[in-house]
């Protein structure tokens, strides 16, 4: 089947008990025993219950993996994933990551031994120089958030499995949709959830695809020891998210490119960061691995007091932490989801003062255009 049939039909089967289309919400912690020891499959909402599971075995299909786990947000999903290694293991991770794991790993995750350096992942050389003998995994996000830096995914994953190290790629930006990492040789792909794959802004999420066995016992040990799997009620909304996934990226690919053209062109912005356009660093390597460019850009107004005239003066975009959803939302990375890496570290990966992110939803575009374009005159 295709993806988009595949979006709306698995794990989404309709009721047995009464033949609702939609499966119902299974909001209950715990599960009544036939007998001692013998029940139907759960037993304790913790470990397992019927709307995590059919969530999973839906994205496990989108992704084209072995099994899936879901988690309460997209940090708890990255979590579980570093959870993986043992104290003296090394991690190379994306030099420009999401601030959140940045955070993590400096601030959490290294007073449990774990050793961490943040290179360039898109540049093979500085990769292959920083391996070392106990390296153990490379975390790569790509597209990076909020510099659109792209990892070549079937390049690293070879140099991994050369190492024998575990390649794992956050693919919050672009979706299954638009990019299949576990198909170009990734051997564990994380997801936020709260974005795209739910795509309403109305709860977060988070996933972890695995294609290897012991990583998938080792990774539900985690999550059932933890107690970081997805209630019910949000395991439902992102079902229910996913089925329109594909006409939405549809949509906002559409959208991005779009908008991405148009800064591209406006004399107040200084430089765009979009994979589609040609002046991408890694515009070619964009479009050999994705099916698309997304709808998520950054742009460069020169300096923080530009950024916050044009942030005070969009109507339509809204100023907000996320991205993903169908609305479109604009936001100040280094003053909002990157503050927690410290400025000496945004200067050397390019997150300066003034560079806006825009997540271009599936309104109008002309609508959009219009709004960015009255909130640019006043900068
Ligand atoms: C690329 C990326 N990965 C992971 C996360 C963390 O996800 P969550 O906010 O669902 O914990 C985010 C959040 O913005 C993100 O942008």
């Amino acid at each position: 089947m295709g993806f988009a049939t595949d979006a709306i039909h698995v794990g989404q089967e309709p009721d047995p008990a009464t033949g609702a289309i939609v499966a119902p919400i299974y909001q209950t912690s715990t599960y009544v025993q036939e007998a001692l020891g013998k029940n139907k499959g759960y037993d304790y909402a913790r470990t397992a219950h019927p709307n995590r599971k059919a969530l999973e075995r839906c994205l496990t299909k989108l992704e084209g993996g072995l099994t899936s786990y879901v988690f309460s947000s997209g940090m708890a999903a990255i979590d579980a994933v570093f959870r993986l290694l043992r104290p003296g293991d090394h991690v190379i991770v994306s030099q420009a990551v999401y601030g959140g794991v940045f955070r993590l790993t400096t601030q959490l995750l290294v007073q449990f031994g774990l050793q961490f350096d943040y290179v360039d992942t898109s540049d093979l050389g500085k990769l292959q120089a920083a391996i070392k003998p106990n390296t153990k995994m490379i975390y790569a996000e790509t597209p990076t958030n909020p510099t659109m830096i792209i990892t070549d995914i079937a390049q690293v994953s070879r140099l991994a499995r050369e190492r024998n190290i575990t390649l794992v790629v956050d693919n919050t930006f672009m979706s299954p949709y638009l990019q299949q990492p576990l198909a170009l040789g990734a051997h564990i792909v994380v997801h936020s959830m709260t974005k795209y794959l739910n795509g309403h802004s109305d709860c977060t999420g988070g996933a972890v695809i695995l294609s290897r066995q012991d990583d998938a016992d080792k990774i539900f040990f985690i999550q059932r020891s933890a107690g970081s799997g997805l209630a019910p009620m949000d395991c439902w909304l992102v079902a229910r998210g996913i089925k329109t996934l594909a006409v939405r990226m549809q949509q906002h690919d559409k959208n991005g490119m779009a908008i991405a053209k148009y800064l591209e062109k406006h004399p107040k912005v200084r430089r765009v960061l979009y994979p589609g356009l040609a002046s991408h660093p890694q515009h070619e390597v964009a479009k050999r691995q994705q099916k698309g460019f997304g709808a998520m850009i950054s742009f460069d107004l020169g300096d923080v007091e530009a950024a916050r005239r044009l942030l005070n003066k969009v109507h339509l975009c809204s100023l907000a932490e996320s991205l993903g959803g169908v609305e479109t939302l604009i936001s100040l990375p280094a003053l909002m989801t990157h503050a927690s890496v410290p400025p000496h570290v945004r200067a050397e990966i390019g997150i300066t003062d003034g560079l806006v992110r825009i997540s271009v939803g599936i309104e109008d575009v002309e609508d959009l255009i219009a709004d960015l374009d009255q909130a640019l005159a006043t900068v």
